[in-house]
């Protein structure tokens, strides 16, 4: 079978069982907005696991385990139509999280893959010390060659995304001068020049489980002892290899997440 019909069938079965799954007589009435009705029985099989205890990894929020400050300000960027500060809770609650983290171990470098329109990047930029630079690495737009990885549907979305994209939304904060956008497959990318100097790394590329692994082995070779991991959408009910790869990783490293919100996180431990 031809792996794009792969997908999409794969894709299929796992909508139906969410759908059966978290479906209700309330979703019901949403039946006529396919699209909505998708993220409710998502959505809602997210807080099930976050209420039934079924997340594998501890729920631990950000304000008890990042505790160097006792308040902080943080700084969220106001872009409408752009925010994470939809319907869907959860992306709010990573976002205040990944905020939270940077003004809590205020990390001097910063990497991310995944940069899209350049989101979590201008935050890391806004919740940083001024001398901190924030490195994000993303596909070239240019080029149309396949990932060297298996990708999920939705990352095929996200990529044709980024590669529509004109511009940034950074571009008009001054916070722009703190970030370096690089360009490469992070399977193929050549991440020896930051081995050991990270102090936050955010893994919100490719979902397949062969690219977070793949993203992961990199990220603890670049991130620094006491630096901090991220992951984002772990737990998430669509198709999606992060929770796996995760579920994975936590026989080994002491991983967290945050309750109600799909940011997983490990603070790197000395080697
Ligand atoms: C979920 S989006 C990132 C969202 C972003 N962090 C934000 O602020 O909204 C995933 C991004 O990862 C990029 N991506 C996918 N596969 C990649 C790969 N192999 N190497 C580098 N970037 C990749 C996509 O082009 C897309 O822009």
């Amino acid at each position: 079978m031809k792996r794009p019909l792969r997908k999409c069938l794969s894709a299929a079965a796992v909508g139906l069982r969410n759908a059966a799954l978290g479906g209700s007589l309330a979703a019901a009435s949403l039946l006529r907005q396919p699209r909505e009705a998708l993220l409710f029985v998502n959505e809602t099989l997210f807080l099930y696991q976050t209420f039934a205890g079924r997340r594998r990894l501890p729920q631990r929020p950000v304000l008890e385990v990042f505790g160097q400050c006792s308040a902080a300000e943080i700084r969220l960027a106001r872009l409408p139509g752009k925010m994470w500060f939809h319907s869907l809770a959860s992306y709010a609650i990573d976002l205040v999280s990944l905020c939270w983290v940077c003004r809590a171990i205020e990390p001097r470098v910063v990497f991310e893959i995944g940069t899209l329109e350049g989101y979590t990047a201008l935050h890391f930029a806004l919740n940083t010390p001024p001398e901190a630079r924030v490195y994000t690495l993303d596909l070239p737009p240019e080029e149309a060659s396949a990932p060297l990885l298996p990708t999920t549907l939705m990352d095929d979305a996200h990529i044709q995304g980024a590669r529509r994209r004109r511009g940034y939304l950074f571009d008009s904060f001054p916070e722009r001068a703190k970030i370096t956008c690089l360009y490469g497959d992070s399977a193929g990318f050549d991440f020896s020049p930051y081995s050991g100097q990270v102090d936050l790394f955010f893994i919100d590329g490719a979902h397949s489980y062969e690219y977070v692994r793949a993203d992961t082995l990199n990220a603890l070779r670049c991130t620094r002892p006491g630096g901090v991991i991220l992951w984002h959408d772990y737990g998430r009910v669509g198709v999606n290899g992060v929770s796996r790869w995760l579920h994975e990783l936590a026989r080994q490293y002491d991983l967290a997440c945050v309750p109600g919100g799909s940011l997983a996180y490990l603070v790197v431990p000395a080697r």
